[in-house]
């Protein structure tokens, strides 16, 4: 893969976002606190305080794309129960968790019975995904009513200044430090990705029509990274066709 806007969809895309976290899963935790210079733990604690803060019931929460597990350490820390799921068995054989159950999956198709999940968060995964809008379904079928949800991802800095900083270190320094300490294609992949992720108003079309409501965006770091909430409605006017969607998908695979 040298092809400098190399952008694939579909079966390719999943294939390769799989066999990419597949190939970094050793070092991928040294490389994210290098090239987040170590703010990842931060905007991971903020994403969970967004999330936690407004909840009323906590039975289970789902750390979506969970990777070597690090919301489901902070959780665990916070004697909350947390379920992981990936679909790189490679990051999840990195994880370093005392407790917590990890599943191979797809987001696409969680193996989770209906409204038996209080909350889901996910850290860098919604532009991994291959279909963000059957992922959203899936989240929306498992969650409780009254559940939420916050999908922390990479942003866009308001700032001049903090923007142009921003692009040097992530499309140049970043593939160079990918390069050296471990797969050139993976951190070459990295910036480019970021042309995956919906805009503010895309996300809350898709999350509205999914059947979400509260539907939010918040900034940290000036907006470094960028955090989308959305909740469930306890009243259960929502949108009843998810089920059958997921299973044509799957028919069609
Ligand atoms: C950048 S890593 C983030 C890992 C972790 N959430 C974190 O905050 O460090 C993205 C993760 O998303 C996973 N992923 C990508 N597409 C996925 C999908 N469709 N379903 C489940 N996991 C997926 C990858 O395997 C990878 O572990």
């Amino acid at each position: 893969m040298s092809n400098t806007s190399f952008l694939p969809l579909g079966d390719e895309k999943t294939r390769f976002v799989q066999g990419m976290f597949d190939d970094i899963a050793n070092r991928y935790d040294l490389l994210n606190s290098f090239i987040s210079l170590g703010l990842d733990t931060y905007w991971r604690r903020r994403t969970l305080d967004m999330l936690l803060g407004t909840l009323e019931k906590m039975d289970v929460v789902l750390d979506l794309a969970c990777g070597t597990g690090d919301f489901m350490k902070t959780l665990s820390a916070k004697n909350i129960k947390t379920v992981g799921v990936d679909l790189s068995l490679a990051m999840m054989q990195n994880a370093k968790l005392d407790t917590g159950n990890l599943i191979q999956a797809r987001g696409e198709l969680l193996p989770i019975k209906d409204e038996s999940i209080s909350a889901v968060v996910s850290g860098f995964a919604l532009r991994n995904f291959t279909e963000p809008e059957l992922v959203l379904r899936e989240v929306f079928r498992i969650l409780i009513p009254g559940g939420r949800i916050a999908l922390l991802d990479v942003g866009q800095p308001g700032s001049a200044l903090i923007s142009f900083a921003n692009n040097i270190w992530f499309k140049h320094a970043v593939p160079l430090i990918g390069k050296i300490l471990s797969d050139k294609n993976a951190y070459d992949y990295l910036p480019r990705s970021v042309a995956y992720l919906p805009s503010k108003q895309d996300f809350q079309q898709l999350a509205a029509k999914v059947g979400f409501s509260q539907i939010t965006h918040r900034e940290i770091s000036g907006g470094l990274v960028q955090v989308f909430l959305a909740s469930k409605s306890r009243t259960k006017n929502y949108p009843k066709a998810r089920v059958a969607i997921n299973v044509e998908k799957e028919q069609t695979q």
